[in-house]
């Protein structure tokens, strides 16, 4: 049986950028996101994915409409949601100067995880994403995409049971981001976690994405399984499906 984990209603997002000039990134968005999928948010650019994701955790107010995860409201009941959920965030908001371990400690701290439970496990995420060497190491001497492992592993430490990655591969090496697809696909399989994954590689959707809403300019023009996807829009793959729908080019009757 399926258990609606996210909720949203006609969730609308405004940006006033001063006299009369506003951005609309979200307009009106409805959308369920179910127990245990591996949920893949597509769209170009400003498309508004990023700012959902915000939504979501509690960082952005919706302008209008509602949202709801863990059955709680958003704005309501964010203290709830909070400590249940995890945000790989697009932007890092990593600790420079603190070491690869001591970022998953002190994160982890937060959210009062017990220090042995804590210390067991950071060894198997910094295990896990090959960074255990380099564990005494200022983060601020890692490169762009060790970083990034750094902020993956941080976003599971506590174990949540939703989790947003938001673009976890981008800047990633080929056998990094193979191990990143890997851990996200082990904990929505084995531990029946949720993941809300933004990406640019439809591959990576392909590969790991149950369902995938595709987002345009602050619309949800489409959402359901690839395969439904394709067969919907007449077409052979899924980058035809996003290519149509955000340049309105050759899938359509
Ligand atoms: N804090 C903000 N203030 C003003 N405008 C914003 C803010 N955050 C986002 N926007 C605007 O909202 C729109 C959606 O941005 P968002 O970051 O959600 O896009 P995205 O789909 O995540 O894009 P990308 O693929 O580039 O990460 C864009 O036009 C952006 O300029
Ligand atoms: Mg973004």
């Amino acid at each position: 049986m399926s258990e609606t984990v996210i909720r949203t209603e006609h969730l609308s997002k405004t940006f006033e950028k001063g006299k009369a000039q506003e951005v609309r990134a979200l307009k009106s968005v409805s959308l369920d996101i179910q127990k245990g999928e591996v949920f893949g948010l597509l769209g170009p650019n400003g498309a508004g994915k990023t700012t959902l994701i915000r939504i979501l955790v509690g960082l952005l107010t919706p302008t209008s409409g509602r949202a709801w995860v863990l059955d709680r409201d958003v704005v309501e009941d964010i203290d709830y949601i909070r400590p249940r959920v995890a945000l790989l965030p697009q932007e890092a908001g990593i600790y420079e100067r603190l070491t690869a371990r001591e970022n998953l400690i002190y994160y982890g701290g937060l959210y009062g995880i017990p220090d042995d439970a804590l210390q067991e496990r950071t060894d198997r995420l910094l295990d896990i994403v090959g960074l255990r060497e380099k564990e005494d190491y200022q983060v601020r001497g890692f490169s762009g995409g060790m970083k990034r492992k750094v902020l993956v592993a941080r976003a599971l430490i506590i174990e949540p049971q939703i989790v947003f990655m938001d673009e976890p591969t981008t800047g990633i090496d080929t056998i990094g981001a193979r191990v990143v697809r890997n851990m996200l696909k082990k904990i929505s399989s084995e531990h029946k976690q949720t993941v809300i994954l933004t990406t640019h590689d439809l591959h990576e959707v392909e590969e790991l994405c149950n369902r995938v809403g595709i987002l345009n300019d602050g619309n949800l023009a489409a959402v359901g399984k690839p395969s439904a996807l394709e067969e919907e829009f007449k077409a052979a793959n899924l980058e035809e499906v996003f290519t149509g729908l955000v340049t309105g080019e050759g899938v359509y009757d």
